[in-house]
């Protein structure tokens, strides 16, 4: 009987999926405690016809060069910046992500992040805690409305326009800033414009592109400037599409309101100052983390992966010019 072709998992998944993995593949998973870093993925991948990675494990040049056997890479992501997929397809070797699936979690963190940052949660959230409640006073943490504003949204894809509908039910005004029109404009009633536009015009202002050498520090000094000074900023996109410094140059000063960040420029490392802002609302990019979504993304993965390397097209490929049917 031939051998199950090997697989690599970088990282246990939630629900069962990569037990279904094992029944016809060798999987290789590091234990919980092991970890993977750059240079013991670039040797357990080297007998490995499969991957199944993370946003976090980068898939370079030296990896695939000492890869000879790979032939598909599975990222459990929707985001695949962490691997060169021009190389990828050079080699011939698949790549797929995990679209859609994640989108409605992560658009419901968008709020949560924005609602809680408007409404300054946190900071009440710990004075409660400490013992500092000291009752009910007519000035204590004032927030901004979000009911009735202007919501911006650069990048009205999947998860841009799962924030747009969300948007309705707080009666907002949409303003988006996008390459092509979007088919869901006319339904909730957003407005295309420039990112300067936006940026200028909009009171909370939300991340949604992929990362790629256009959209790295989309966000900068220049852009923040332009934003009103009772503005917030929310990203759960990737952390490089703000220029982390100059952001919190921008917290700090006040030259915006606040701002809620589910990503940052150098994971999880964050700008020195960040944290001792009050003004802004951090979380551990967690925008697709609950439970049946980190599971339907693991199945998707996983049925990619198995898709790929039984020699079928994989449904979420990234890369279609590299498959040979
Ligand atoms: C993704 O899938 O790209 C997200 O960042 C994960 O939460």
């Amino acid at each position: 009987m031939p051998s199950k072709p090997k697989v690599l998992v970088t990282q246990d998944l939630p629900g069962d999926a990569i037990s279904r993995l094992r029944e016809g593949f060798q999987v290789d998973l590091p234990a919980p405690d092991e970890g993977i870093g750059h240079g013991r993925l670039v040797e357990r991948l080297a007998d490995k016809q499969g991957l199944l990675c993370l946003l976090t494990d980068r898939i370079d040049a030296e990896v695939l060069d000492n890869a000879p056997l790979l032939k598909a890479i599975s990222v459990c992501a929707v985001g695949y910046n962490n691997v060169d997929v021009k190389d990828a397809t050079r080699r011939g070797i698949l790549v797929t992500n995990t679209p859609g699936v994640l989108r409605e979690t992560t658009a419901d963190l968008v709020w949560a992040l924005l609602l809680a940052a408007a409404r300054r949660i946190p900071e009440g959230d710990r004075m409660v805690r400490s013992g500092g409640f000291a009752g009910w006073s007519p000035s204590l943490l004032l927030g901004h409305d979000v009911h009735g504003k202007t919501l911006g949204i650069v990048g009205m894809g999947d998860i841009g326009s799962a924030v747009a509908k969300r948007a309705a039910g707080f009666g907002m005004r949409i303003l988006y800033h996008n390459r092509n029109p979007s088919s869901l404009a006319a339904e909730v009633g957003a407005e295309m414009v420039s990112l300067d536009h936006l940026l200028s015009n909009a009171d909370f202002v939300s991340l949604h592109v992929p990362l790629s050498q256009s959209t790295r520090h989309l966000i900068g000094k220049r852009e923040l400037d332009m934003m009103k000074p009772t503005a917030f900023l929310i990203n759960v996109s990737r952390g490089e599409v703000i220029d982390e410094a100059a952001l919190v140059g921008a917290l700090k000063e006040d030259r915006i309101a606040g701002a809620g960040l589910d990503v940052f420029e150098n994971e999880p490392r964050l700008a020195p100052r960040l944290v001792g802002l009050a003004n802004v609302v951090l979380t551990p990019h967690i925008g697709s983390a609950s439970v049946e979504t980190r599971e339907r993304m693991a199945d998707m993965a996983v049925g990619d992966l198995v898709d790929a390397l039984e020699g079928r097209r994989p449904q979420h490929l990234v890369n279609p010019e590299a498959f040979q049917s």
